[in-house]
């Protein structure tokens, strides 16, 4: 796991002693030149910044990158890396393109990566937001998942340190957000860990260690029902699915108070550690991508090391009912009939819509903590992927006001929502002729159906869904991402629970 360290560092740019300096620039129009702020750096450097940028070779755009080996100066190399329009810079694309120097840092085996955002591309972005974001974006970019193949013969280097260069004057600002960018980017690690390890390794027992771990680690209060546990609850849509497996499944309960008695905020995550889809089983194509499953899971944990490094002044509990999903002389079959934890019974159409069953049974466990809001956050429909591609999460819920507080929370975190609505038309999804729900719909609408499903236990608190089936994990490599898993909802919530805490 990133073990990177940051710091902040306020030479000028041609005294910044490094293997790798990136300096992110703006599109400059038309034969800019040289920016103003880069005249000394080019200078020191033989001038190799001038024709990169005389040329036309590097103008600026979106994720582009020019990496130039300097004829003198204290940088053995800079990186130029483009950040896009000069007025449409945002903190996100100041992340993206730290994104891109760690990425490329990693493929150099620079242990060591200095980051600077040229004024004329700082377009307001503040002093805290720069130190935060540079932070979360070099070690996102950085991130690679080495742990079970054998050393290459020449092995890179992790990216050790990333050090963020700016004026003097703002080098209080810039640290405070550097070290929220360290607690965020130790949540991201841990997350992307949890997603990447095979099913084998991370079953619902583990994922209830891990939670043991942060409990320690940060003094939460932890608790952990097994199949008894969850049986005297009640919990018969959880056990449902979890009765066609040998893995033991786990519903684990966080309980972090920095706030003491205020209501707190919950977020409830799927961890399915493997969805065969059950008797409903799924084509074998890419069904290995199926350990993603509980990557809202994932996320919710990434979450709570955030929020034990940071402690904010708020309450934060985390619900996470985990499973495997697997077909067998026990598994449940489609046409079953099974009670909820909130009473309502469920005809069980499709096995493979397992995530919301689990669900249902935390959205109205959770209703003893009288919560203030409620997030959960799920790799629940492929039908998103066909409303939302892999860009946004598909975001629906009874409360606009929280609807539109998460998405600003996403804005931020350079997580983006869009919301689907849950028109009551759309209740009609899942009516049953024998129970009181049924668990799947017909082929329209199917994001906003498990939405609906949801929303069916969901009483006494604003709640917001987020389905995340598109964005928790990538098969596209980028300048800025690494293929596999993303961690999306760590920054998300993050944001959240800092902005709720006044933070
Ligand atoms: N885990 C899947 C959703 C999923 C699909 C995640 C693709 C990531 C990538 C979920 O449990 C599922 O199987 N959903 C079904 C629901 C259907 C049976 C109503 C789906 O999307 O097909
Ligand atoms: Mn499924
Ligand atoms: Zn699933």
């Amino acid at each position: 796991m990133s073990k990177l360290t940051s710091t902040v560092v306020t030479v000028p740019l041609a005294q910044v002693e490094t293997p790798l300096l990136a300096v992110a620039l703006a599109q400059g129009g038309g034969g800019a030149g040289v920016p103003a702020s880069l005249a000394e750096l080019d200078r020191a450097t033989g001038g190799v910044v001038a024709r990169a940028i005389t040329s036309g070779d590097f103008t600026g755009k979106r994720d582009e990158t020019a990496l130039l080996y300097c004829g003198g100066g204290k940088a053995e190399r800079v990186l130029l890396v483009g950040v896009g329009k000069p007025g449409e810079v945002t903190r996100s694309s100041v992340r993206r393109a730290a994104a891109v120097a760690g990425k490329r840092a990693r493929a150099l085996g620079a242990k060591q990566v200095a980051f600077a955002l040229a004024p004329e591309a700082r377009n307001g972005v503040s002093s805290r937001d720069l130190g935060q974001v540079v932070v979360e974006g070099a070690a996102q970019g950085a991130w690679a998942f080495t742990e079970l193949k054998a050393a290459p013969e020449e092995p890179k280097p992790e990216v050790e340190a990333v050090a963020i260069v700016c004026d003097q004057r703002e080098a209080k600002d810039v640290t405070a957000g550097r070290q929220l960018g360290d607690a965020v980017a130790a949540g991201h690690g841990l997350t992307r860990y949890l997603q990447m390890q095979p099913a084998n390794v991370c079953t619902p027992s583990y994922l209830a260690e891990r939670a043991k771990q942060l409990a320690d680690a940060y003094g939460f209060t932890v608790t952990v029902l097994d199949r008894a546990g969850m049986q005297k609850e009640g919990m018969g849509a959880l056990l449902a699915v979890a009765q066609g497996t040998q893995q033991e499944p786990r519903f684990i309960v966080l309980d972090y108070r920095g706030a003491g008695e205020a209501a707190p905020i919950a977020l409830v995550g799927k961890g399915v550690t493997f969805d065969s889809g059950g008797i409903s089983i799924k084509p074998a194509q890419n069904m290995e991508d199926m350990k993603f499953d509980m990557s809202g899971a994932a996320a919710v944990l990434g979450t709570f090391e955030v929020v034990g490094r940071l402690k904010p002044r708020l309450n934060v509990v985390g619900l996470i009912p985990a499973t495997e999903n697997l077909p067998s002389g026990t598994a449940v079959k489609p046409g079953d009939v099974v009670k909820s934890h909130f009473g309502k019974t469920i005809e069980i159409i499709n096995t493979d819509a397992e995530g919301r069953l689990i669900l249902c049974d935390a959205l109205s466990y959770v209703r003893r903590f009288k919560p203030a809001a409620v997030l959960d956050i799920a790799t629940l429909t492929g039908a998103v992927v066909v409303a939302l591609g892999h860009v946004a999460i598909g975001a629906m819920g009874n409360d606009d006001a929280l609807v539109n507080e998460v998405r600003e929370a996403g804005e931020r975190a350079g997580e983006r929502c869009w919301p689907l609505p849950l028109w009551d038309d759309y209740r009609d999804l899942l009516k049953s002729d024998i129970a009181d729900v049924k668990n799947s719909g017909g082929r329209g609408a199917g994001t906003i159906a498990g939405g609906w499903f949801l929303r069916e236990f969901v009483n006494g608190y604003p709640w917001v869904h987020l389905d995340i089936a598109g964005t928790a994990y990538t098969d596209g490599e980028g300048p800025h991402q690494t293929k596999g898993p993303t961690a999306v909802g760590v920054r998300l919530f993050t944001e959240f629970i800092l902005k709720r805490a006044g933070a």
